[in-house]
């Protein structure tokens, strides 16, 4: 079975499984745990900021980070197919009391001119806007890749304007690998980022929040405050640990499978093969008679697994545990399929 639903279902190798067994642990609420701590200062030098805390997941990295950068009853402007607007359930209000604002479902197309004019000023009695939050890569924007000069310009509209920038940078790494810039410098345009270890680099829990050693000791007693202290947690982040040393840079082979793919899915009008920049194909059936919950029916029938998104939308994602092997199988069940469905 080929399963192609998302880079989150990957499990442990041999080797992470073993750097797990081994890891030194100790209490993390207390501070104790020194695989944790080391993490945490990786994952703060990578980006160039002063410190990192792990969380338990990105949905909550990324909860933890818009309270950091949003007062309760501030204004956080996100993309209406953002993560933390669709998938959150509503967090950043039921939880951080975060009024969000959105621009329209543009995915990694972002307009940074258009996001500037939505900042609203201070002065009552408007609402003004704190936070602006970007998402890297975009996840329902088919895994595409902000320019670095958009972000640039956001960073100089929100600076200009006195307000924070934060990243979902669920996949930072995938747009590091995909476009060749530095982690550092995505770590200079953002107030906050959060960033996954297990989508895609095979942990299987474990985020964190990045920032200023004054965010992320806030970010401490709100990940607390959040039920998201852990204690011998030296378990994960040595997952976490082994995944940064070894499954950054072969992300670049799933990238590679999903442009395969997509080019031989692109005869069929479902995928525009310039539109696939990292590890995710979206296939958009608009104008085929079959929707994405019956592809995706049809093709686990025969053991490929893949997401339905929207009803026309499937997104089909490459990972560490996908081989050529995978890709041949997904290309030939896939495209039998559609083939059908013209
Ligand atoms: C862009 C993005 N942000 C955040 C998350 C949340 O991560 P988690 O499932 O660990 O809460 C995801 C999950 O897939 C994601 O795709």
């Amino acid at each position: 079975m080929v399963d192609l639903r998302s880079d989150t279902v990957t499990r442990p190798s041999l080797g992470m499984r073993r750097a797990m067994a081994e890891a030194v642990v100790g209490d993390d609420v207390f501070g104790d745990d020194p695989t944790v701590n080391a993490l945490e200062a990786r994952v703060a030098e990578l980006f160039g900021h002063e410190a990192a805390l792990f969380a338990p997941s990105g949905s909550m990295a990324n909860q933890i980070a818009l309270q950091l950068v949003t007062p309760a009853g501030g204004e956080l402007l996100a993309g209406a197919d953002a993560h933390v607007v669709t998938y959150e359930l509503g967090a950043a209000a039921a939880i951080g009391g975060i009024s969000t604002r959105t621009w329209p479902a543009v995915g990694a197309g972002l307009d940074a001119g258009q996001i500037a004019g939505m900042i609203r000023p201070r002065g009552y009695p408007s609402l003004p806007t704190a936070a602006i939050a970007v998402e890297q890569t975009h996840n329902l924007g088919g895994g595409g890749v902000v320019p670095l000069a958009t972000l640039r310009s956001l960073r100089e509209a929100a600076d200009e304007a006195g307000v924070s920038l934060h990243c979902d940078g669920a996949r930072l790494w995938h747009a590091h690998v995909a476009d060749g810039v530095p982690l550092a410098e995505y770590g200079a345009l953002f107030d906050t980022l959060s960033v996954c270890l297990s989508k895609g680099l095979g942990a299987p829990v474990g985020s964190l929040v990045v920032g200023s050693a004054e965010r992320v000791a806030r970010a401490r007693v709100i990940r607390k405050r959040m039920g998201g202290g852990m204690r011998q947690t030296g378990i994960l982040a040595a997952a976490g640990d082994y995944a940064l040393t070894h499954n950054v840079d072969r992300l670049a082979e799933d990238h590679a499978r999903a442009a395969k793919l997509a080019a031989a899915l692109s005869k069929f009008g479902v995928v525009d093969p310039d539109d696939v920049r990292t590890n995710l194909v979206p296939v958009d059936l608009g104008a085929t008679s079959i929707d994405a919950p019956t592809l995706a029916a049809e093709a686990a029938k025969r053991d490929v697994h893949i997401a339905a998104m929207l009803p026309h939308l499937a997104r089909v994602v490459f990972h560490l545990d996908v081989d050529d092997n995978g890709l041949d199988q997904a290309i030939t069940v896939l495209s039998e399929i559609l083939d059908r469905s013209r």
